[in-house]
């Protein structure tokens, strides 16, 4: 809306009187730009006689979601949003807009009405009445549905059901679900220790509060993508198994260097295969057939960490790419001399055995790669 002057942006007339809202809905958003203003009438609609704010986080969408929120919030005081740079990543920017938040009351639910709105009033009854600190919007319950899904997504969710409960303290149907209503301390008990890996805040949320929250499923079924499409790909899954050991060994190990360790574990793998196929073709001396294997593996677990392990800060465009690739060779080949020479001492001057000496030049290695690259080659922005 344009002002024809100062008068008239400044008129009494325009000041609607705000109140204060009792609940917060958080909607994350990556490309939603045809689904953001349905879903904001969608909860006038479900949410009538309730005082609500609407909080999007938007990762830097690149359809134009920002522009069409901002028309909205333009015309609605209860619409704002948090424009993050150069981040992406659904648990952490629900969590950040939970934080933004002053209300009692807190609901996340996702921009593509895959949710059923309609059930927040009943979700927010359960908890200002004192009967849970937590209700879960829930396909799984009595009442609940996939609604149209297929076979093989349904048997991907089963099992990923099945894996949260080795980590959620609270028995839960539905743990994967994106769609929650919880009160403000009960979000506070979790916030200061959630791994914010990946997709699942609920689960990360119900894993790390203290005490144990106390929950309540609502049934709902889930819909049809109203526009735009899913940003849960393959690599969702590595995320969530990442969730998973987090919550399971964080304390000891982070999750991120499990991963980068794994993801050199496949290394070797693939470098003793191009290592034999290279020895079969009998045309190159055992030193270059190693050099050789070495490189491919290096370039290979670069492009699997940077998919994987720095999914959140994946390097791209052909500039990053290549700085990253060169910064990541570099240090990998410290490490290998750090390996060898460490590993070299323990055995020869220190008289370890062979394989405690060979163990301890990896470890030494593996840490100096994690760590280095971590600040040389994936260095936060
Ligand atoms: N800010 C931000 N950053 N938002 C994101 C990102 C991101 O990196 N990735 C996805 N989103 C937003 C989407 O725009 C959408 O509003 C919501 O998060 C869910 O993403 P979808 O891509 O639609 O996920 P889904 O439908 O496959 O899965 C959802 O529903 C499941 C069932 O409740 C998710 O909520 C899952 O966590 C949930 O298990
Ligand atoms: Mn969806």
């Amino acid at each position: 809306m344009a002002f024809q002057n100062l008068a008239e942006a400044f008129s009494p007339a325009r000041v609607t009187p705000l109140s204060v809202p009792i609940l917060s809905v958080v909607i994350p958003t990556f490309n939603e730009r045809d689904n953001v203003a349905r879903i904001s009438e969608a909860l006038e609609k479900a949410l009538a006689g309730v005082e609500f704010e609407i909080v999007f986080v938007d990762d830097d969408s690149t359809d134009g979601t920002l522009d069409r929120i901002a028309g909205l919030a333009r015309r609605n005081p209860r619409i704002r949003v948090i424009h993050r740079i150069g981040r992406r990543g659904l648990s952490t920017a629900v969590s950040e807009g939970m934080l933004s938040t002053t209300s009692p009351y807190i609901c996340v639910i996702d921009a593509d009405l895959q949710h059923d709105e309609r059930i927040i009033p009943q979700m927010l009854r359960l908890v200002m009445a004192g009967d849970a600190d937590i209700a879960v919007g829930s396909r799984y319950t009595d009442g609940g549905g996939l609604g149209n899904w297929d076979r093989k997504r349904a048997a991907i969710s089963g099992t990923a059901t099945r894996l949260a409960k080795l980590i959620a303290k609270a028995p839960l149907k539905d743990p994967m679900s994106g769609f929650f209503l919880i009160s403000r301390p009960a979000f506070y008990s979790a916030v200061r220790d959630l791994s914010g890996q990946g997709y699942k805040i609920l689960l990360d949320i119900c894993a790390s509060a203290n005490p144990t929250l106390r929950l309540r499923e609502v049934p709902y079924e889930f819909r049809l993508r109203q526009a735009g499409e899913s940003k849960l790909d393959a690599l969702v899954a590595w995320e969530y198994l990442m969730l998973l050991a987090d919550k399971m060994f964080g304390n000891v190990i982070p999750a991120r260097f499990l991963s980068f360790t794994l993801i050199g574990g496949f290394g070797v793998v693939v470098h003793m295969t191009a290592l034999a196929s290279l020895m079969a073709s009998g045309k190159v001396s055992f030193m270059t057939a190693q050099a050789v294997a070495t490189t491919v593996a290096m370039v290979f677990n670069f492009f699997l960490n940077n998919t994987l392990t720095y999914r959140d800060r994946r390097l791209k465009g052909v500039r990053a790419v290549s700085l990253g690739l060169v910064t990541f060779l570099a240090v990998c080949s410290l490490g290998a001399f750090a390996n060898v020479g460490i590993a070299n001492y323990l055995f020869s001057d220190a008289h370890y055995y062979w394989w405690s000496a060979g163990i301890a030049g990896i470890l030494v290695g593996a840490v100096w790669n994690y760590a280095a690259t971590s600040i040389f080659t994936w260095r936060l922005k």
